[in-house]
């Protein structure tokens, strides 16, 4: 049992991992300026957690840039913060070419705010959310780690140069103990249907965008291109259901608190490629709706395929998805179906 902060724990992938934290035993912080999520998110992740959920979870709202609030809570409590789980960020890749100084300011800069607080208070173990996209337009697939590090996007560049941060942060000197984590594509939600991805005005990505049409929100899907080099014509990516990818954090945080200090860069991913056709199959097999869609252009900045290789992370952590994509799917769409709004407190726009 230890006692974590996590940063950005009100969002997507931060609430479904407080919630497999809490169900190992361990005592959470969370903070979050719910720029992009809900505080609602973390109270049902307390009622999900049983009976001393409550109790095991403080919420702060604060900003990671603020390093008085980080003082605040590394030095305010009767024992130590043991490690991090760092999830706090800005994720739109369109968004980060429009404001690059926002994206370098809350990723790289609040990161860095954070690292010199963790490193006064004496706490030396980060576990940090990177991204598949460092590989940019990826050289062999599926992928591993080995592969170079070519960012495409000013959203890659700052995950990027986190990484090379925190590697030189673990050569400057002993005792650190960190794990990049690359996610592939993180989607679903907690089968409850009481946590889920909730993104504010139209989606971006596919799953949310999906199970919005599926709902009655959206009008159809547009599909960006058929025409890839791939077998049915649309491009290829490696699902990953966000509770696999809860307990993942879980299994690299186990790993960097029982072996002596390190540096673990892994992929998070499952190793299996979905097309976007055979997505909308999938959803249209697990809700019995049908999804209405039109090809329209490529997207400027795709790839025709984004695969992990999933070894690493399965020899180093012994971990590796379970969940399938009927599951990814069903998952959405309970959770959707429940909360057709995400949390009721976010801002919105009009639908396509
Ligand atoms: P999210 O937006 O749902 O969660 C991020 C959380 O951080 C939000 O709750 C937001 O309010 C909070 N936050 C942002 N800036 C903050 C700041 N300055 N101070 C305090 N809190 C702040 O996103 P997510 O999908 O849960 O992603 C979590 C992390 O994983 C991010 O770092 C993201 O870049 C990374 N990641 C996400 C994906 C994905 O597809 N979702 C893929 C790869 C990597
Ligand atoms: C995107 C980001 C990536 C980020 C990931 C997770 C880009 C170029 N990449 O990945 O950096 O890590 O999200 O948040 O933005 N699609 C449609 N119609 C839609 C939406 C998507 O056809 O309305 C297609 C896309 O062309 C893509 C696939 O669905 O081929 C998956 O798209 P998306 O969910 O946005 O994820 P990525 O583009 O893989």
């Amino acid at each position: 049992m230890a006692q974590l902060l996590i940063t950005g724990g009100a969002g997507f992938i931060g609430s479904h991992t407080c919630l497999a934290l809490l169900k190992e035993g361990h005592n959470l912080f969370a903070l979050d300026n719910y720029c992009n999520s809900s505080p609602r998110s973390l109270e049902r992740v307390s009622v999900l957690a049983g009976i001393d959920g409550r109790d095991r979870i403080k919420v702060v709202k604060g900003d990671i840039r603020n390093k008085d609030v980080l003082r605040k809570v590394f030095g305010g409590q009767d024992q130590p913060i043991d490690a991090v789980v760092h999830f706090a960020g800005l994720k739109a890749v369109g968004e980060s070419f429009l404001y690059p100084l926002s994206y370098w300011d809350v990723n790289v800069n609040g990161t860095l705010c954070l690292l010199e607080v963790m490193k006064t208070y004496g706490c030396r173990t980060i576990v940090f959310s990177s991204s598949a996209t460092v590989y940019g337009f990826p050289q062999k697939i599926p992928t591993s780690e080995t592969s170079n590090v070519q960012p495409i996007n000013p959203y890659g560049s700052t995950k990027a140069a986190v990484e090379q941060l925190l590697a030189h942060l673990a050569d400057s000197e002993p005792g650190w103990r960190i794990a990049c984590l690359r996610y592939f594509n993180p989607v679903g939600a907690h089968p409850s249907g009481s946590i889920g991805e909730a993104p504010i005005g139209i989606p971006n990505n596919l799953f949310p965008f999906v199970s919005q049409v599926a709902v009655g929100i959206r009008k159809e899907l547009e599909i960006f291109g058929a025409d890839w080099p791939t077998p049915d014509g649309t491009p290829v990516r490696d699902y990953i259901h966000v509770m696999d990818l809860a307990e993942g954090h879980c299994a690299a945080l186990q790993a960097l608190l029982r072996e002596p200090p390190q540096l673990i860069t892994t992929n998070l991913g499952s190793g299996q490629g979905y097309s976007v056709l055979q997505i909308v199959k999938s959803f249209e097999e697990a809700t019995g709706r049908h999804i209405p869609y039109k090809i329209t252009p490529r997207r400027q900045g795709d790839a025709a395929f984004s695969i992990a290789d999933p070894t690493f992370a399965k020899n180093r952590l012994g971990w590796a998805t379970k969940r399938t994509l009927l599951d990814m799917c069903r998952d959405s769409w309970v959770w959707q179906q429940l909360n057709p709004f995400g949390y009721g407190d976010q801002k919105d726009d009009d639908s396509n």
